[in-house]
């Protein structure tokens, strides 16, 4: 079945929205909204996509903000679950891309468990995205063979954390760390002390694709520093391609200055 098929009735699409400019999602995700009776909306899916729905659909917000709105993961999938029963064509739309820190497996496997038919639209990620947005290539002939995406939510040393921070440190690629505004200072320190050159350029890009999107540089030593005031959702990217950044944050540039 290709990703334009028509949706059938009683089936969910896992559709990946982007990094939140309408714009940047998929043909087959925008087909997917258009044709859809639910749409259950996370709060980074791009949300002049829901433009494209039916007037007559039903528009449900899961938004589970850091700190802020909550609807647990159980109860989505339950949502997912209980319209597609009722004969509904659900449409779970996220931010990105589902599979990358989306849970989006969590929904496919709800919904398999239940019978009910999945389809997954995959989206364009925002790891990738998002530095692009800033000017930033993840790979660069010559300077970067290769890049780790990495989640920020729980600092390093955190028992929860399963990353190994000297590996990252010694991987010669790029780092792109997602959900990592608040542990940023925690996360070059730790970079730092496991041998990462402190000189390494480093970029935040917040809101990447909005009219408000924010780019401050700097190197691993001092990013976090430069960046303290900027707000979620942001991705940082450390290595040498981040020198190419664009930077538009007037705020810091002034400071520098
Ligand atoms: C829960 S993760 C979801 C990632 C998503 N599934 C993807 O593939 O892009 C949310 C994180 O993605 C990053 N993010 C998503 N959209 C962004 C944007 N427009 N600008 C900056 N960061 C963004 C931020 O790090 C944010 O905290």
């Amino acid at each position: 079945m290709g990703s334009l098929a028509p949706l059938l009735p009683g089936t969910v699409a896992l559709v990946g929205g982007g990094p939140g400019d309408a714009g940047l999602m998929t043909v087959a995700g925008r087909s997917a909204v258009e044709q859809a009776d639910v749409l259950l909306v996370d709060h980074l899916a791009p949300e002049e996509a829901l433009a494209w729905a039916r007037p007559d659909a039903l528009v449900v917000d899961v938004a589970k903000l850091p700190r802020g709105a909550f609807t647990p993961q159980e109860r989505i999938n339950d949502l997912l679950v209980e319209h597609a029963r009722r004969g509904r064509r659900v449409v779970r739309l996220k931010g990105g891309d589902g599979f990358v820190f989306g849970r989006g497996m969590e929904e496919v496997l709800a919904c398999t468990e239940a019978d009910v038919p999945v389809r997954v639209i995959p989206g364009v990620t925002s790891s990738v995205a998002v530095p692009a947005l800033g000017g930033i290539p993840v790979t660069h002939r010559g300077v970067v063979q290769g890049f780790s995406v990495i989640s920020g939510h729980v600092p390093p040393g955190h028992p929860a954390s399963t990353l190994d921070y000297g590996a990252l440190a010694r991987s010669g690629t790029t780092l792109i760390v997602l959900m990592g505004v608040a542990t940023l200072p925690a996360i070059t320190e730790a970079l730092m002390e496991n041998g990462l050159d402190p000189a390494t350029p480093a970029a935040v890009i917040a809101r990447g694709g909005h009219p408000d999107q924010q780019v401050v540089s700097g190197s691993v030593a001092d990013i976090a520093v430069r960046a303290a005031h900027v707000e979620p959702p942001a991705i940082t990217v450390i290595g040498e391609v981040a020198s190419f950044a664009a930077a538009t944050d007037t705020h810091v540039l002034e400071e520098v200055i």
